[in-house]
């Protein structure tokens, strides 16, 4: 399973966005935090931001929705040419329709759990899900120190997706930084999201090859 990192725009400049992805072309992916001011207590940026985005960078991106009522709008990120479209659990009221709807648009699913909702009760939903994502900060701002209580759901995750074939990627997302990646990838997760750790740092593109050598090293066997 290959190391990904996803940079996330929230720690961006939001005035210079088609420069911030250019900062960073080494990314696998970039990470798009949308929110809606009720599902989590902050208000970013929406659809008419992505679709901007999507002219102006060739990295895919990847939509990480954090809004009250994903079941009606996440198919139009994934319409509008997103690379994949995660919603959260948590909000969605009829995620296997939704998560079909988003690859029927030709995307990848992504389903997100808060920190402190399991993942068990999930795993019939695996062959609907392309992604996995773990939130391993309480969702809402950029910024905030990592979870270490979410890494034993990371492990158990790995444990469940391997069972299931291994096909869904693992995605950790909130505090991952150079200091917490090790563990996040010792945990089985192969897919990191980065947004201070990233564009906080003087040079962004070396700061994700820096992730993504640390991922590589403490993923190995
Ligand atoms: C938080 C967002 C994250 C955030 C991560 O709710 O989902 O994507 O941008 O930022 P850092 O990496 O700074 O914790
Ligand atoms: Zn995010």
């Amino acid at each position: 399973m290959a190391v990904q990192i996803s940079p996330s725009i929230l720690s961006a400049d939001f005035a210079r966005l088609a420069d911030e992805a250019a900062a960073v072309p080494n990314a696998d992916w970039l990470h798009v935090d949308v929110m809606d001011n009720h599902f989590v207590p902050n208000l970013t940026i929406g659809l008419p931001v992505v679709e901007a985005l999507l002219k102006a960078t060739s990295i895919p991106i990847d939509c990480h929705l954090m809004i009250e009522d994903p079941d009606r709008f996440a198919p139009a990120f994934a319409e509008a040419g997103a690379g994949s479209v995660t919603v959260h659990a948590e909000a969605a009221k009829a995620p296997v329709r939704t998560l079909r709807q988003i690859r029927s648009a030709g995307a990848r699913s992504g389903f997100a759990l808060n920190p402190a909702t399991p993942v068990e009760p999930y795993e019939d939903l695996l062959g609907e899900i392309d992604m996995l994502l773990l939130m391993t900060v309480e969702p809402g701002f950029g910024g905030q120190p990592f979870l270490d209580v979410v890494l034993p759901k990371v492990r158990r995750a790995r444990a469940l997706i391997a069972r299931h074939g291994g096909q869904v990627w693992l995605q950790v997302d909130g505090g991952v930084s150079a200091t917490t990646i090790e563990r996040c990838a010792e945990a089985g997760a192969d897919v990191f999201v980065a947004g201070s750790a990233v564009y906080g740092a003087d040079d962004p593109a070396r700061a994700v090859e820096d992730l993504r050598g640390l991922a590589e090293r403490a993923a190995r066997p």
